[in-house]
């Protein structure tokens, strides 16, 4: 018999910007052969298309509309909005920033709640992003809240920017990474915080692949 939608199995993974999620959570849904969701990445694309359409970034009203209408698909690695990829521009420092405010405005966030849940499919699912467990997924099996210091994770960004052969200043994603928590978690609407079902993971001084066998070893005991 085919599984209900909200029989599927998710697995949520929240937590501050480059604490590792991504990568985590992609781990986790390829070693059990599940599903996928990088809600960052629809914030992001989000941010991006308001950008383009020169559109301020705080004007609720109008991004929300043009949210419910962008024609986003997820194919393999990439990223596709009316069908160019736009998986390079996303991943960018400024694309974080504008995602985080658009991030902020309340109908941005419903625009995109129907579109997130839908990602919810046979086998399972695995989502990452701040309010996964929270809000989009709150019956989800296994919550995590993914964190590591704001130190670490400019550190992180800084390594993985140096390796693409961007530049990079340590202290200006230090300062990026701090303004962006601070958004993210005073925001009024879904703000990022750790559920009172949630494990909380410190990542600071641990490997991937130890927060991956981690989190797999809580679902196994689920
Ligand atoms: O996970 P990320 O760094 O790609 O997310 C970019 C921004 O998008 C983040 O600073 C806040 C916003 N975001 C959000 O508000 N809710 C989510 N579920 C995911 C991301």
């Amino acid at each position: 018999m085919a599984m209900a939608g909200t029989q599927v199995p998710v697995i949520a993974i929240d937590g501050p910007s480059a604490s590792g999620k991504g990568t985590v959570a992609a781990a986790v849904a390829q070693h059990l052969g599940w599903h996928y969701l990088d809600s960052g990445a629809l914030y992001r694309i989000v941010g991006l298309a308001a950008g383009d359409r020169g559109l301020d970034l705080d004007n609720d009203a109008e991004i929300s509309r043009i949210t419910l209408n962008l024609n986003i698909k997820f194919d393999d690695d990439r990223v596709l909005l009316d069908g160019l990829d736009v998986g390079q521009r996303i991943r960018g420092e400024a694309a974080g920033a504008a995602a985080s405010r658009v991030g902020a405005l309340p109908g941005v966030r419903h625009a995109l709640l129907a579109l997130q849940q839908g990602f919810r499919r046979p086998p399972g699912l695995v989502a990452d992003g701040r309010d996964m467990g929270s809000v989009v997924f709150p019956d989800a099996v296994l919550k995590i809240y993914l964190t590591a210091s704001a130190e670490e994770r400019a550190e992180r960004r800084y390594k993985q920017l140096i390796a693409k052969g961007t530049g990079a200043s340590m202290a200006a994603l230090l300062r990026g990474i701090r303004e962006r928590d601070f958004r993210d978690i005073h925001r009024a609407a879904a703000p990022l915080l750790k559920c009172p079902d949630a494990v909380e993971i410190d990542s600071t001084a641990m490997p991937v692949e130890a927060v991956v066998a981690r989190v797999l070893q809580l679902f196994q005991r689920r």
